[in-house]
Order: C-alpha cells, then structure tokens, then sequence
C-alpha cells in the first residue's frame, strides 16, 4: 500500500458545485477501488490524501493530475504504508474557511498555503483538517 499526498492549484471560478462535483465521482469510485483519503478546499487550493494498492494510487493519480480543474499539482509525499490515516473513509471532505487556524510549527497564524506544508507536518495537518470535515450526502 502507498500514501500519496499532493497539492495544486484551483482553475480560476472554480465554485463549491464543481467541487461537489468532484466528490460525487470520486466517493464511488474511491470506495469500489478501496482507496481512502482525504480531499481538503480551500477556495483557492486543494490537497488530496489518497492510500492505497499502488496500482490503484498511480491509476487515479495520473486523472487527477490532468484534470483542468486544477494546475500546478505538486507531490508532498509518495510512500510506501502499512496504515491508513483515512481506514474509515472513502474519501473524506475537509472545507478549509478562513476562519479557520491549522496549529503548525510553520505557518502559524498565516493564510493557508498547502505548497509550504513540509511531510512531517502532514499527518498533524490531516488531523487538523478531518476536525473541520464534512460527510457529504451523495445520492
Ligand atoms: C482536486 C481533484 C481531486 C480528485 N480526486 C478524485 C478521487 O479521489 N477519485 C476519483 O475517482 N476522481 C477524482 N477526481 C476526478 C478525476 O480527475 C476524474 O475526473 C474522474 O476520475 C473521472 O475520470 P474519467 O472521466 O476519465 O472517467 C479529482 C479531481 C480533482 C480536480
């Protein structure tokens, strides 16, 4: 099993329908393909948890990657597990507000900004972010 962690950029109006959007395709898909994780908006940017077979994290990743709703994908972690952060989810939504204050050794305090996140402070970051997270109901 590997851990992929990524952040990128949202194409310009992106709105919360196309992000819903997003998660109406992905929640099926991540479920039937055991993948967990967790896909985190802040209007702005996103990051995106995926675990799972490595097959699978490659499969879907090289989508994400070229979906024009988003630019500038950067990887923060590629890594082999044996644990899942997300064993519960499918794949979790995490809406990042303004007022909301991640606690992190760098960053305190700052606008979010998920390309200065550093890997060590990714499981703490995750942890944060599933405190604001959303279930969403997919019909
Ligand atoms: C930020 C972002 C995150 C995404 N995450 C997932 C995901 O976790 N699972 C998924 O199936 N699709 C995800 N997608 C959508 C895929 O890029 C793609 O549109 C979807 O897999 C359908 O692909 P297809 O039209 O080639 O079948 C995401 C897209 C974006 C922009």
């Amino acid at each position: 099993m590997i851990r992929l962690v990524y952040v990128s950029t949202c194409a310009p109006g992106l709105s919360i329908d196309d992000v819903y959007a997003i998660m109406k395709v992905s929640q099926p898909w991540n479920v039937q393909h055991e993948l967990s994780g967790m896909l985190c908006w802040s209007g702005e940017f996103f990051l995106q948890c995926l675990e799972g077979d490595r097959s699978e994290v490659s499969k879907i990743f090289a989508k994400i990657a070229t979906d024009r709703r988003h630019h500038r994908v950067e990887l923060l972690i590629a890594a082999p597990t044996n644990v899942r952060w997300f064993g519960e989810w499918g794949m979790g939504f995490s809406q990042l507000m303004a007022s909301h204050r991640l606690d992190l050794p760098r960053g305190r305090g700052e606008s979010f900004n998920p390309y200065l996140l550093e890997a060590v402070d990714l499981e703490r970051t995750f942890e944060q972010l599933a405190t604001f997270a959303q279930r969403l109901a997919i019909d």
